[in-house]
């Protein structure tokens, strides 16, 4: 370099590419070799030198930790920021009093585009004031059998709404501009079968055909690259017998040339380390890195692996060109970021100004309210009127459980993610649902007795469980003791609000469950409470659908909650008490039994017979909740569907008495077409708000490439025959049928 000369790389006005040119030729192979490597920042101060120089980005290191790891890697020789991640997945939720939303189920119900992308700006700048840069979100899978732990991390069973709300929360986490200091690069994961296990097995092999994997799932990724997403994710399974990380196919013929993706693309943790133990198709590390580099991954998440990167360089096993081209990658997502600008260190007076602020905690309240599903209302159960009311008696595992009103990825919930983060949310954070209901309730002197009624099974000690993690849920008194006291509540009460759930332990990653039932307890709780017959309005503070058809049978009204954040009681008591409407419509179909699965309103439907011998009330396709079933406090009715151009105009009336919204779908079938295909498909939908008695016309644009089938070679094309379906859910009794003509016949694309 000449005296006084800045370097290349260091100049902000030069072009990326040439920036990373010149930053290559500056390296070292070593130095390389450790820039394509991610490693957990949080180790103990006197190992942090040594580890940035084994790596070049960090997972997990916030704060001061993030802060001194980066000054480390800067005082390197050539000054290379560390690029810092973290699973910022429904808020900063691994940041104590960080604002956490309803999780990615939970805001699917939504259908809300504009609230999601809002969520995620907030998201990203709780994020980015802590040193992180990247968060591992969103996660654009879409599950098929529901016994899979990780069902609430996704945005439900519909491909369109998966593909809306994730460029939707691109765009809210990446902002205008990557180099804003509030902007953070998403990752799209897990690309781009890891849903699809077998058995509900986590990472278990996919056996889609890749046919039916571009039918199913390859348009959100393609929208989200499109949108510019920084990084995509790989995962831990086997597609058709070729592991997700290593897979040349998938990561470069179809992610790279197809889609034109030209960001980051990084393993899950320890997928290189899987190569060798798990999946057994290479015999040592040297080889795994050479597998997963030659098969389209550039940054190595969780492997600690430089060392043997550089003697695998040296002894020809890896080739030198790939190590080059996967550094290229990781550099230029730093430059991106403009992170040679400004490494963004954390920033203690911002964290103070916006970490769960106001305005955020505003914004987890309205999509609380908007995420609450209300699927049945016998006799108008609900809204309650608090000033005609004594007593509510409040009855449940979930009734004051902060854990399971946050959801998974975030603090506390530490027994189902490998995050390392033991500490919890500050308790005054969360708004249980008794907390909130205790607030709203005091205004009309309505007394609120609480009573768990019943622990879950106490957790086993082991696989990433605490040995005993809710103390304050009397695991100590045995259930018959408990019920009783809940029995008693409900008898002196005029109306119960019973939370039950799938306890904390069964989510997650590694955490299958055989069934999709609750403990045995939680029914036990239910039918003593039910007996008493006092009015019972049930909650389903639960992180994916369960198979309960006696609790929606049983119960008064239901409200589907899943987990919905650090406002929940706020928003449940508002909904309760009639301040608010529930918003939600299910973003996925509940089964009646888990033999019934795969449920989803579009799973195949041509079969012999249409429902099972040894149960012949179980069709095939009546689900116990359907996809886009939801009720507000006023009723809807839908009049005269027509076609106008490429619109569909609907009147929309508001039959009732009060102002409320609904959510109009419109689906698509047909009859006629060169491939099997869904019985119906998601084509559009618009939420319409009313005064009571008024009425609207709206129109929805059908767009053209949806009304697409996906034929034997994978593209998409016109079908001969294709007809609409209006309605307000995906049940077939709640849809009028169109014929429709296409205007375009040309195919489309992904
Ligand atoms: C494993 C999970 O599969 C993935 O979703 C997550 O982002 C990484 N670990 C990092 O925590």
């Amino acid at each position: 370099m000449i005296a006084g000369m800045e370097p290349i790389y260091r100049d902000p006005s030069r072009p990326t590419g040439e920036r990373v040119g010149d930053l290559l030729g500056r390296m070292t192979v070593a130095q390389q070799c450790a820039q394509i490597v991610q490693l957990v920042g949080t180790v103990p101060a006197w190992e942090a030198p040594a580890l940035v120089r084994r790596c070049g980005s960090v997972i997990n290191a916030l704060g001061p930790t993030a802060d001194h790891l980066q000054r480390l890697a800067l005082a390197e020789p050539l000054g290379i920021p560390l690029l810092i991640g973290i699973d910022a997945i429904h808020g900063h939720g691994l940041w104590p009093g960080a604002t956490v939303f309803p999780s990615q189920l939970g805001l699917a119900c939504t259908w809300d585009e504009e609230l999601v992308q809002a969520i995620a700006r907030a998201t990203a700048v709780e994020t980015a004031v802590t040193g992180a840069h990247w968060t591992f979100s969103p996660v654009l899978c879409r599950p098929r059998d529901l016994r899979w732990g990780r069902v609430g991390e996704t945005f439900g069973e519909d491909q369109l709404l998966i593909e809306r709300l994730g460029v939707a929360m691109v765009r809210g986490l990446q902002g205008d501009d990557l180099r804003r200091h509030d902007a953070i690069a998403a990752c799209l994961k897990h690309y781009i079968t890891y849903a699809e296990t077998v058995g509900g097995r986590d990472a278990s092999e996919c056996e889609l055909s890749e046919r039916q994997i571009r039918a199913r799932l390859l348009r959100p990724f393609a929208a989200a690259v499109r949108a510019g997403a920084a990084s995509v994710m790989t995962a831990y399974h086997a597609i058709d017998g070729v592991p997700a990380c290593s897979n040349r196919r998938w990561l470069h013929d179809i992610l790279r040339d197809e889609l034109g993706f030209d960001g980051l693309v990084v393993t899950d943790y320890d997928c290189t380390g899987y190569l060798m133990h798990g999946q057994r198709l290479a015999g040592d590390l040297a080889t795994a890195v050479r597998m997963a580099l030659s098969g389209g991954s550039n940054l190595l998440m969780g492997t600690d692996c430089a060392a043997t990167i550089e003697a695998g360089v040296a002894a020809g096993v890896i080739d030198r060109g790939l190590v080059a081209q996967a550094c290229a990658r990781v550099l230029g997502l730093k430059f991106r970021l403009g992170l040679f600008e400004d490494p963004r260190l954390s920033a203690p007076e911002r964290i103070t100004a916006v970490m769960g602020s106001e305005d955020h905690r505003r914004l987890a309240r309205m999509a609380a309210v908007r995420a609450l599903t209300l699927v049945r209302n016998r006799d108008r159960t609900l809204p309650l009127v608090p000033s005609r009311l004594r007593q509510i008696a409040l009855i449940g595992p979930g009734a004051d459980d902060p854990v399971a009103t946050n959801g998974d990825w975030s603090l506390g919930a530490f027994a189902n993610q490998n995050t390392g983060f033991r500490a919890e949310h500050p308790r005054i954070a969360t708004v249980t649902i008794r907390d909130g209901l205790e607030r709203r309730l005091a205004a009309d002197g309505v007394r609120l007795t609480v009573c768990t009624g019943c622990g879950d099974a106490p957790p086993q000690p082991g696989f990433w469980n605490p040995p005993s993690r809710r103390p304050d849920q009397g695991l100590d008194h045995p259930a018959s003791f408990r019920i009783a006291a809940a029995v008693r509540a409900a008898q002196e009460a005029d109306v119960v609000v019973l939370v039950l759930g799938d306890p904390t332990e069964w989510w997650g990653e590694f955490h299958s469950t055989a069934t999709l039932e609750l403990p045995p307890v939680q029914r036990q709780l239910f039918d003593a409470v039910r007996a008493t017959g006092t009015p019972l309005i049930a909650v389903l503070l639960a992180s994916k659908p369960l198979a309960v058809p006696w609790l929606i049978a049983g119960a008064d009204a239901t409200i589907i909650a899943f987990n919905p954040g650090m406002e929940t009681g706020a928003a449940l008591a508002a909904v309760l008490c009639g301040d608010e409407e529930p918003g939600g419509r299910l973003a996925i179909s509940f089964p009646r039994h888990v033999g019934q699965l795969p449920v989803a309103y579009d799973a195949p439907a041509i079969a012999h017979h249409d429902r099972y011998v040894d149960d012949p009330g179980l069709r095939y396709d009546d689900p116990l909740l359907a996809f886009g079933e939801g009720l507000g406090y006023t009723t809807f009715g839908l009049r005269g569907p027509r076609r106008i151009a490429n619109n569909l105009a609907v009147t929309v009336i508001n039959l009732g008495e009060r102002p409320g919204s609904t959510v109009v779908q419109v689906y698509a079938r047909a009859p006629l077409a060169p491939a099997s295909r869904p019985p119906r498909w998601l084509v559009a939908w618009q939420r319409v708000s009313l005064p009571p008695g008024a009425s609207d016309e709206v129109r929805i644009t059908i767009p053209d490439d949806r009304l697409t089938v996906c034929a034997a070679d994978g593209s998409w094309v016109h079908p001969e025959r294709i007809e609409l379906l209006v309605g307000t859910s995906s049940r077939e009794r709640d849809l009028t049928v169109i014929p429709w003509t296409l205007e375009d016949r040309a195919p489309a694309r992904p």
